[in-house]
């Protein structure tokens, strides 16, 4: 059964309405999801940033933002809830009410999307602004999180959400809760790259595809704890918001086995952490979706977590295993049929008998 995303699967107009009722108490003049002001040349006018802003324009070719809409990952969910809503940020130069035409789809979140027109190129404030070739519009906004939260925190988009969101994604929400709520999130996602004149904020923007960055966000150790227990330590580092954030079909997996003799699996155990929905009651009574738990690795705080083995693995060495998981099917269905999508291995060990 399929309930993903969107539990009352919308139709394409409500899908609209939603998005438009989440977004109608603060204009978007900072980036966000279309319906953005319609540029009639978005690609030809996209291509123009390239041609003068080569390094920043390879980064970018190379991100996920650019591949936003023809991401393999993204096609496959639209193809089960092909919704305006979804194309609106996923696509946000074209018409979310229809397929995008492949040059405006393939722009995905373009140059125009985050910095507007040439017209008006929004950008940071600068203490040595240097001089462009065309009108720039300098915004302290621009540096700070709402240059990302209008499309990195959005409810799913029912009707029923207006007076209770639901979020899908709450990025913005974790970071302002976070110990880092001062440092924006351009500060850790578009660090300083190049030398001398070349030197700027990188576009590249790696995170759920980059080994090494999810294996630096926590320091994570495991030690045995009562009657074949264990018990592993997740220590989040220069995190900024929830581990995982983001999109709501990520989660941690914690793994571990005892070992006996030719490698034969005694007991095993596993525990996920992430976001978890099941149904409630919306103001009609009728059933809606909610957050029944959120046991993700929170900034600030370590999360320990001890996994039981049973009596089996007393004497027995144990091995363990935390790892990052990007997955396709719905995670409250059941977390083990779940089909993995991408996997990155942030940990593992053994640990002898005593
Ligand atoms: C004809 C060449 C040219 C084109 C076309 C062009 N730029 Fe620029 N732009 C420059 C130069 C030169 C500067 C100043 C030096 C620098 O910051 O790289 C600049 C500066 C900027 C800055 C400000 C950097 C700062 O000082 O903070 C931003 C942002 C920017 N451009 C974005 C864009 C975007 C987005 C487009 C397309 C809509 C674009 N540019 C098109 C040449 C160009
Ligand atoms: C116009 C909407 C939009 C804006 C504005 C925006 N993003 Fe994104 N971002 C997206 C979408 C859509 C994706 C997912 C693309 C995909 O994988 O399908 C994404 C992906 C990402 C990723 C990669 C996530 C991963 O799974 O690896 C990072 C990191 C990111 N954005 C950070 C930022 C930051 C930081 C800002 C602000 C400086 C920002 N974004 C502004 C829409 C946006
Ligand atoms: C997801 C949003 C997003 C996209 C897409 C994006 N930018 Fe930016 N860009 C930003 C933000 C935010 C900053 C300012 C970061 C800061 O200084 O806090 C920035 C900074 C810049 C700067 C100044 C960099 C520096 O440090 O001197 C230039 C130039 C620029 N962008 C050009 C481009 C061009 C050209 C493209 C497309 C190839 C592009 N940007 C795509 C969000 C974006
Ligand atoms: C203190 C540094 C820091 C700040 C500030 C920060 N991030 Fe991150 N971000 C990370 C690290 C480290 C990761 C990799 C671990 C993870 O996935 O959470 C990450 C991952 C992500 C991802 C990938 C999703 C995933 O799978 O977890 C997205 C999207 C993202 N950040 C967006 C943002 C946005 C938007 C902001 C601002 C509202 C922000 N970040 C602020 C450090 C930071
Ligand atoms: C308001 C903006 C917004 C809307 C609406 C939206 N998304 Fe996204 N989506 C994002 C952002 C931002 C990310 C990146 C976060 C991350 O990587 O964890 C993302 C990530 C994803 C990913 C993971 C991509 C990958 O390669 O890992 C999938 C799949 C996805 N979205 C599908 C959808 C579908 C289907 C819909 C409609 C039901 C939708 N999105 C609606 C902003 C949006």
């Amino acid at each position: 059964m399929i309930s993903g995303r969107i539990v009352l699967l919308a139709t394409l107009a409500s899908g609209l309405f939603g998005l438009a009722a989440a977004q109608s108490a603060e204009p978007p003049r900072m980036p966000g999801p279309a319906p953005v002001p319609r540029r009639a040349h978005a690609a030809e006018e996209n291509t123009r940033c390239e041609g003068c802003h080569a390094d920043i324009a390879a980064e970018w070719r190379a991100s996920l933002h650019k591949k936003a809409h023809d991401d393999p990952a993204y096609q496959r969910a639209l193809a089960i809830e092909p919704l305006p809503f979804c194309r609106g940020c996923h696509a946000p130069e074209a018409d979310p009410m229809r397929d995008p035409p492949p040059e405006l789809g393939s722009l995905g979140v373009a140059c125009t999307s985050c910095h507007g027109d040439l017209a008006h190129v929004l950008a940071a404030p600068r203490e040595t602004p240097r001089s462009a070739l065309h009108p720039v519009a300098r915004d302290a906004a621009f540096a700070s999180a709402s240059a990302c939260a209008h499309c990195h925190e959005f409810s799913f988009p029912d009707p029923d959400r207006r007076f209770a969101p639901l979020f899908m994604q709450s990025t913005a929400s974790e970071h302002r809760a976070s110990p880092f709520a001062g440092q924006s999130c351009a500060e850790c996602h578009m660090p300083l790259v190049g030398e001398g004149a070349s030197k700027h904020r990188s576009h590249r923007f790696p995170a759920s595809r980059d080994p090494a960055l999810l294996r630096a966000s926590a320091r994570i150790t495991a030690s045995r704890g009562g009657t074949g227990a264990v018990v592993v330590r997740i220590e989040p580092l220069a995190l900024g918001h929830a581990f995982p954030t983001g999109d709501l079909f990520r989660r941690l997996a914690i793994r571990a086995e005892a070992v006996g003799p030719e490698q034969s699996v005694l007991s095993e155990n596993v525990r996920y952490l992430s976001r978890r929905f099941g149904r409630g009651k919306g103001r009609d009574g009728r059933s809606i979706k909610v957050l029944t738990g959120d046991d993700r690795v929170m900034p600030g705080a370590p999360t320990v977590v001890t996994l039981s083995l049973g009596e089996k693995a007393e004497g027995a060495p144990i091995l363990w295993q935390v790892a990052y998981e990007r997955v396709e099917h719905p995670i409250e269905e059941d977390s083990d049929q779940a089909v993995v999508e991408g996997e990155v291995v942030l940990a593992e060990g053994t640990l002898v008998p005593p």
